[in-house]
């Protein structure tokens, strides 16, 4: 394990720029510190975090939808409000950089905003769903034609009736995964043969506690790949990776993909 705290390039191991423009294939898993500073809260942030001042039990399980769907789907209509407000930040761009310029590149991300997309990344797999994507919760046909947002939500949102679902009359619900719920079957699938046949495994703003999606740099790792950590904080995964980066993805995203854009003279 290789920690180092990058303020610039040339303090960036140069193993990990080499490791990095001879791999074969990278796979890049974010979570939600790649929001973070397009002012979107992690979930286990000890201040902001959604799971700090939220409970899940009450607003992420489709128990908790059953019981009082205007709670949970008023809530999430705030999530949304938050996230069409924010914009992408550099680490956004510096991953959709990577993918346009290394053609052998995959994005996962936990997190279920649109923010990698709207900072050009093509199709990243969303192992949590994503709120742009709400289903019935009856017949799982997509309703994804949202309502205009005329204003912020309040924060934590307010109690809003979920729509009716126009093939079957059941309520509409997030197009997130919720608690005790699985992953969608055929993107963790293919999330999974993609984290088992790179040779570099990028964990970027993740806390890796949360399962199934945690076990991919360590399927990763067993089948033979390189694991390299971005984060403010201590992870779990530390231990396992040959690179830790400390600091922000802001930050360090940009100076990887410049440095890689230098080694690597094939790069258009
Ligand atoms: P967490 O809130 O668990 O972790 C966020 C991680 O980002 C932490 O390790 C922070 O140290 C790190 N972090 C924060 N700001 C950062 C920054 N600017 N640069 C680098 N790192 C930063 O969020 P996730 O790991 O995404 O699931 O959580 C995983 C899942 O748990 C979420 O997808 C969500 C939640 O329950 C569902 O909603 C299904």
């Amino acid at each position: 394990m290789n920690v180092v705290q990058p303020q610039t390039e040339r303090e960036l191991p140069p193993a990990l720029i080499q490791t990095l423009t001879r791999a074969k294939r990278i796979v890049t898993l974010t979570g939600a510190g790649i929001s973070a500073e397009s002012g979107l809260p992690t979930f286990r942030d000890k201040l902001t975090g959604l799971w700090t001042n939220y409970n899940p039990a009450q607003l992420a399980t489709s128990e908790a939808f059953l019981r009082e769907p205007d709670l949970v789907w008023g809530w999430y209509k705030w999530r949304e409000s938050q996230m069409l407000a924010a914009k992408p930040n550099a680490g956004h761009y510096a991953l959709a950089k990577m993918e346009t310029q290394f053609p052998r590149f995959d994005l996962l991300t936990q997190n279920v905003d649109n923010l990698h997309e709207r900072a050009g990344s093509a199709s990243p797999f969303h192992l949590h769903g994503e709120l742009t994507k709400p289903r019935c919760f009856d017949c799982g046909t997509l309703n994804a034609i949202l309502p205009p947002m005329i204003s912020p939500e309040p924060e934590g949102g307010r109690r809003i009736n979920p729509p009716k679902c126009t093939q079957c009359g059941g309520l509409i619900r997030p197009g997130v995964v919720w608690f005790g719920e699985p992953l969608p079957e055929a993107t963790f699938d293919a999330a999974v043969t993609l984290a088992d046949a790179c040779d570099v495994f990028l964990c970027v703003g993740t806390s890796s506690l949360v399962h199934p999606a945690a076990e991919l740099p360590i399927s990763a790792k067993r089948n033979g790949a390189i694991l390299c950590i971005i984060n403010i904080e201590k992870t779990p995964l530390d231990r396992h990776s040959e690179f830790v980066l400390r600091g922000s993805t802001s930050s360090i995203l940009p100076l990887i993909v410049n440095a890689m854009y230098r080694t690597n003279a094939t790069w258009p």
